[in-house]
């Protein structure tokens, strides 16, 4: 049997993308309730597991013949866990858009291992266990993740990440609030990391110092969230975005939407993940102030009413 619900957060890159494939440090944020799968026995036994995530346009049939990735990285993870492969429907409910660089593989894996595991110990599961778990179906979708997805998506709050290393949870000094503004441009994160490559070999003493100045945010962006500087925070977070722009990350409607949500109160704002497209962020030290930011954004760009910012998500 399987637990009757699970949640996982989504995932945010506070500072540190591209930087951290060159071996930088990275600090990542968790969205929470990202995902919550809900899990009912199917009525007669049937031969296969209905997954359906509407929000996500996802409703599949997991079937050991299954060649969708996302239904291979599921049984991946059921099997791992012990857990049953057949004669149940997990239903969705997500806060988090999918294929936007927020984790929602992970917090899918995350959620699925909690189900299965949380039903073997009779309770909460291992953290740990959870994500080895979560790892195994990443390993389907990313082939070698570094595994910071799954480490947010399970624990949330603040993680600090350096590749090799266990991620380790930061304590906030203050409160944060999030808000996560989708742009609707689909972006692949490999091209753009083949593109940050394909610049930094035309011109490697341009390119390096900007990929450590990126590192060194990281360093000064934990400094601040455990000092409760967000007026510090806020500063570097303008810088990481006009660093990445720098890296050629960056693209015009990205800039548009980090100014408008300024112009609308955030404290500062950036991109977040890949690039090239995928999400923005905006920082905010109260809720009132995010829902200003959300407010002011939905009429500024009203060609964004298909995939509005978010809700906001708290910080903890
Ligand atoms: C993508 O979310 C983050 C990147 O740094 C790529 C990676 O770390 O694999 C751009």
């Amino acid at each position: 049997a399987l637990q009757p619900s699970a949640v996982a957060c989504g995932k945010v890159i506070l500072f540190g993308e591209h930087s951290v494939v060159y071996g930088q440090p990275a600090l990542a944020a968790g969205l929470a309730r990202g995902l919550t799968l809900h899990a009912t026995p199917l009525p007669r036994p049937r031969d296969a597991i209905e997954l359906s995530i509407p929000a996500w346009d996802l409703d599949l049939r997991l079937t050991p013949d299954s060649e969708h990735p996302v239904a291979r990285a599921c049984l991946e993870v059921l099997a791992h866990c012990d857990g049953p492969v057949t004669g149940w429907r997990l239903e969705g409910e997500a806060r988090i858009p999918c294929g936007a660089g927020l984790g929602s593989s992970a917090a899918l894996t995350v959620a699925l291992a909690r189900l299965a595991l949380g039903a073997v110990v009779d309770g909460e599961p291992d953290l740990d266990e959870v994500i080895a778990a979560s790892m195994i179906g990443e390993r389907v979708f990313h082939g070698t993740p570094s595994g910071i997805d799954s480490a947010v998506a399970a624990r949330g709050g603040v993680v600090a990440f350096e590749r090799g290393a266990p991620c380790q949870a930061v304590a906030l000094g203050a409160s944060l609030w999030l808000v996560v503004i989708p742009s609707g441009i689909p972006r692949q994160t490999g091209a753009l990391v083949a593109g940050v490559a394909a610049r930094r070999d035309r011109m490697p003493e341009v390119i390096d110092p900007i990929i450590g100045a990126l590192g060194q945010l990281v360093h000064r962006g934990r400094a601040a969230l455990t000092g409760a500087r967000l007026d510090v925070l806020a500063e570097l977070t303008s810088v990481a975005h006009e660093l990445l722009g720098s890296l050629g990350v960056s693209l015009p409607m990205l800039d548009r939407l980090c100014a408008a949500a300024v112009e609308h109160g955030a404290l500062a704002a950036k991109l977040t993940g890949a690039g090239g497209g995928g999400c923005v962020i905006a920082l905010c030290d109260t809720e009132a102030l995010a829902r200003g930011v959300i407010e002011g954004l939905a009429h500024s760009f009203p060609e964004l009413a298909r995939a509005p910012a978010s809700a906001p998500f708290a910080v903890e």
